[in-house]
């Protein structure tokens, strides 16, 4: 097999921090974003939901309970008291981790609007941004966002570093999303490509699908690369054999919480 590079940029296969170095610091904070950076990171995956007042801001979970020190539906809690929130005290830096490790490996972290975290990065990476939630103006009001900081001018080639491509489950997100930023690249989550989501990604104009990786197929990728559709993985959870068979299946990527230990596990293929 041919060797294949993959930290920065336009390699063959990208390896995308998911949520950042988010195996070293707390998840979808400042701190887990730059820790990618330092570590030779320039494509980070980041969860957008509104607040209860519209506002959009990182949190993977529809809850705050796991990632921050309150509880509640993020989309019934307002922005002020978002701000308010420490995001990085549950969080307990593993021994073999890249950043702090200990109780309080993380005491300042909090949770970032999408405008602090597209004005912090912009320029610098590609972001892959998924509409997390189904809520309707979603898509709308991230589109305020990266007009203002210049988002909708950066350079969409997938993976190209700085850059933007658009993902969610929700294809109805999707739909709306597409609509509103006709010229960014758009992929859709799911857990394994068949005809009918070929099928729908092509007429929506999608660019990309992105399966389960454990769930994805050379054939079902061939298929898909012939659509003219880029098909990247997520899921790889923490296992480094679900990393080798993604790497080896031949997809352009995958999401990693652990991108720095992928990156040795794939050099030694
Ligand atoms: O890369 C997509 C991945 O982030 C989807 O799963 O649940 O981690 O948002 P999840
Ligand atoms: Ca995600």
């Amino acid at each position: 097999m041919p060797s294949r590079t993959t930290n920065l940029s336009n390699n063959d296969f990208t390896l995308i921090a998911h949520r950042g170095a988010s195996y070293d610091a707390p998840e979808n904070t400042f701190e887990s974003f730059d820790l990618a950076l330092e570590l030779g990171f320039d494509n980070f995956e980041t969860d957008v939901q509104l607040t209860s007042d519209g506002t959009a801001v990182l949190v993977h979970d529809d809850t705050l309970d796991r990632t921050t020190d309150a509880t509640g539906l993020v989309a019934e809690t307002s922005i002020a008291k978002i701000k308010s929130l420490n995001a990085g005290l549950w969080f307990e830096g593993p021994a073999d981790g890249a950043g702090a490790h200990g109780p309080l490996a993380y005491p300042e972290a909090f949770v970032p609007t999408l405008d602090e975290f597209l004005e912090r990065y912009t320029g610098r990476v590609h972001v892959h941004l998924e509409l997390k939630s189904t809520q309707p103006d979603l898509a709308a009001t991230s589109k305020k966002s990266l007009e203002q900081w210049g988002w909708l001018d950066q350079h969409t080639g997938d993976s190209i570093a700085p850059g933007l491509t658009i993902s969610s489950f929700r294809f109805e997100q999707l739909e709306r999303s597409i609509a509103l930023m006709p010229n960014i690249a758009h992929g859709w989550l799911l857990q394994k490509i068949d005809k009918a989501s070929l099928k729908a990604a092509v007429e929506l104009g999608l660019s990309g699908i992105y399966p389960n990786a454990g769930k994805v197929t050379q054939k079902q990728i061939t298929d898909a690369n012939e659509a003219g559709l880029v098909v990247r993985t997520w899921g790889i959870g923490d296992s480094e054999a679900v990393l080798r068979r993604a790497y080896r299946s031949g997809v352009a990527g995958t999401t990693v919480d652990w991108p720095a230990i992928a990156r040795d596990v794939i050099a030694s293929i």
